[in-house]
């Protein structure tokens, strides 16, 4: 008899996800196995809502955004109770494996899990940006190219009313997408959680944008910073009579998770799925299945847990000379 192995989605949803779901699908199914699909991550798997697989279920899913699965923010698994619960519904379907896709919180689910003896195997999917384990994860692309869709739409209002537009993207611990995204969109400034904001210097840039003639200004706030969209609107308010500029601000939101993946994202998800398959049959478990420098990697749950991947410093000095 083959092996029987299970798929979860974890944590806030991302674009990929459902591609990444086919991929470990099929390819179990190619070696032989059963795949048993877990509805809305560790919930189900606390409530047993758990049902077989085939190749025609995840038909015609690649394209579309969100988790065919369904996803859960789910504390009760945090509690030794709720694992124990969950390993008796897996052991229950006879399965050996979970493969859970999603970003930290939900790697950190799953390296609970593998502490307790059972095997799981993650693969790097948050459109944050944040793990460890992973140069880039499933659905970033996506989200960035949303945001900057937003971006160019903004700079065309803002310029026919010379404005200056604050735009929070999301974000919670760390700046990818607002450092990624002020780049790419020619942001005069950005904010983020890991670099402390002063306020009075972005009012400066913002000045000196309208003072040069620039028919706009536009400044990328990342959720999570210390000066997020709120806090710096109140900011230019009270100052407003020097920027020049009048002042509007946007927060994107999860407008930048719903969205169809891109040709990048569904690749990535394929790769992953792969990758985190063939990890399954050689035994290795309790990794999290990412890329590093364009390889498809393995990196151990114990190295990625309680951590936060920083930004790439560099780019931070780009967008300031660019903009
Ligand atoms: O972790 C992904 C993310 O979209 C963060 O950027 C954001 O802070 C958070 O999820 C929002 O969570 P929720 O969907 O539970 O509101």
């Amino acid at each position: 008899m083959g092996r029987r192995v299970a798929v979860l989605t974890s944590g806030g949803d991302a674009p990929g996800m459902n591609a990444a779901i086919r991929a470990v699908t099929r390819v179990s199914i190619s070696k032989g196995w059963s795949v048993f699909g877990v509805r809305n991550g560790f919930k189900g798997l606390i409530s047993g809502t758990i049902e077989q697989l085939t190749t025609r279920d995840v038909g015609g899913i690649m394209q579309r955004g969100g988790t065919v699965l369904g996803s859960a923010r789910c504390p009760e698994f945090m509690t030794v109770e709720g694992r124990k619960l969950a390993i008796r519904n897996l052991n229950q379907f006879g399965v050996d494996c979970v493969f859970v896709i999603g970003g930290n919180g939900s790697q950190t689910g799953n390296y609970e899990l593998n502490k307790m003896g059972f095997n799981g195997i993650g693969i790097a999917s948050t459109i944050d940006n944040d793990l460890v384990g992973s140069d880039i994860t499933l659905g970033v692309d996506t989200a960035l190219n949303i945001a900057l869709e937003a971006i160019d739409r903004l700079k065309v209002t803002a310029s026919s009313h010379q404005r200056a537009f604050i735009l929070e993207v999301m974000g919670r611990q760390c700046g990818y997408l607002a450092l990624m995204s002020g780049l790419a969109g020619g942001a005069e400034a950005i904010t983020m959680p890991e670099v402390p904001t002063d306020p009075e210097k972005i009012a400066e840039v913002v000045q000196a944008a309208y003072e040069h003639g620039k028919s706009h200004a536009l400044i990328i706030a990342a959720e999570g910073a210390d000066y997020n969209a709120a806090k710096l609107t109140e900011f230019f308010y009270a100052n407003k009579e020097r920027l020049g500029f009048s002042i509007r601000s946007t927060i994107l939101g999860h407008v930048q998770r719903g969205g169809s993946p891109s040709a990048f994202d569904r690749i990535l998800a394929c790769k992953l799925g792969l990758g985190a398959v063939e990890a399954a049959e050689r035994g290795e478990y309790s990794v999290v299945v990412g890329t590093i420098k364009g390889e498809v990697t393995t990196t151990p749950l114990a190295d990625i847990v309680n951590k936060t991947k920083g930004i790439d410093i560099e780019m931070a000095r780009l967008a300031n000379i660019l903009d």
